[in-house]
């Protein structure tokens, strides 16, 4: 008896949930892509005194108006008809490929790049077509392999940005590139910025501030430690390109929860802001310990040159599989770079969003196996 519909049976568990899975318990965790500090205080605060008044209605599909018009003031429109608010950047990306692709539209993708968009690219019948930045030049955009990967099929472009797990952002140059062969080419760009806030010097430019047929997603997840609540959007300097996405994320979730819609609007505040710029500037200073560490201890290492947190790009100059399970076997989680692409083998991802006594915990395990190496 086979009960599963025919587009789940190539649909596998992520080689990130499989090292997670086989980790020993109390593993030191510098793999995850979640910040790990708690939500700020003034946020879960003001959740409890909603729950307090006990009416937790559904919203308007495209969410509460008085957030819609924070998020439009966020990028600096004035238009909250273009806002949908979602149940995270995840469901954001989702409702909009399940809103603009066809059976067999190809999708271009950087390799390397988030994992989760191939899966949802295939979930809704699309194609991903992989186009390359260069391991050996800083991830720069290879423009050759750009257009090589543009064919009559070509009906979108997923850009994540900063990336994950790169921590690097297009540059102006790059950018006008893809946005100028994009307009040639009618293709849909839409570009996740979930690590926007997190930069280390300079808030790189949202893709809202240039002209075509963009769609930007992003969320609350990593600028203010809100993984759990969910609640992220869809944007776009078109309202026409919006519309279809709050149709179907009617029919995917109703609204994005009430609650979490609540805390979004204090998040979303001169004192939210103010919490997140606490969160940012933690991390950059977790960074600058985890880089210190690795320069002094392990020399040979080469970290990519990055603008964003919360990852590090390391090459160690060893297989990155081999060195990943290597570590997972002394209890410690990092992920390796050929999980997000072929162009990440030999790098590795580590994440410094985490206390910084257990960051340098789990940078010693690392020093120790590289170490016992070279003996
Ligand atoms: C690039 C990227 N986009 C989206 C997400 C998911 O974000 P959210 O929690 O808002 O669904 C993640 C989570 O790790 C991510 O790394």
């Amino acid at each position: 008896m086979d009960y599963f519909a025919e587009r789940i049976k190539s649909i596998r568990k992520s080689d990130i949930r499989k090292i997670f899975d086989s980790a020993p318990s109390g593993s030191i965790n510098l793999g995850l892509g979640e910040i790990q500090f708690p939500t700020p205080k003034i946020i879960t605060g003001y959740a409890k005194e909603v729950i307090d008044k006990g009416n937790i209605p559904y919203t308007p599909n495209a969410g509460l108006i008085e957030l819609r018009k924070k998020v439009a003031d966020y990028y600096h429109t004035e238009f909250c008809d273009n806002v949908c608010i979602t149940v995270g950047a995840e469901e954001a990306l989702f409702t909009t490929l399940f809103c603009y692709l066809n059976p067999d539209d190809e999708v271009m993708l950087a390799n390397p790049t988030f994992l989760a968009y191939k899966t949802i690219i295939e979930m809704v019948g699309g194609k991903p077509v992989y186009f390359d930045l260069d391991p050996d030049n800083n991830f720069k955009l290879i423009r050759n392999s750009f257009i090589k990967s543009i064919t009559s099929r070509t009906k979108m472009i997923i850009l994540n940005n900063p990336s994950n797990p790169l921590g690097i952002c297009f540059d102006a140059d790059e950018t006008d590139f893809i946005i100028k062969i994009c307009k040639e080419k009618n293709i849909l760009i839409l570009v996740d910025e979930v690590y926007r806030e997190l930069f280390l010097e300079k808030r790189p430019k949202s893709f809202m501030e240039f002209d075509g047929d963009i769609i930007v997603v992003s969320s609350l997840s990593k600028s203010h430690c809100m993984t759990g609540w969910r609640l992220g959007w869809a944007v776009s300097p078109k309202k026409e390109l919006i519309e279809p996405i709050i149709n179907i994320h009617q029919f995917v979730c109703t609204c994005a929860p009430f609650i979490s819609q609540k805390a979004a609007i204090k998040a979303l505040s001169e004192e939210g802001v103010a919490e997140k710029e606490k969160i940012r500037k933690k991390l950059v200073s977790n960074r600058k310990s985890a880089v210190e560490f690795i320069e002094k201890n392990i020399p040979d290492a080469k970290i990519l040159s990055n603008s964003s947190s919360p990852y590090l790009f390391i090459n160690f100059c060893i297989d990155d599989i081999l060195l990943t399970n290597d570590l997972l076997k002394e209890g410690l989680i990092v992920i390796p770079g050929s999980a997000f692409g072929s162009n990440g083998k030999n790098w590795i991802r580590i994440s410094y969003a985490v206390e910084k006594n257990i960051l340098i915990k789990g940078l010693e395990v690392i020093r120790n196996r590289l170490y016992r190496e070279k003996l």
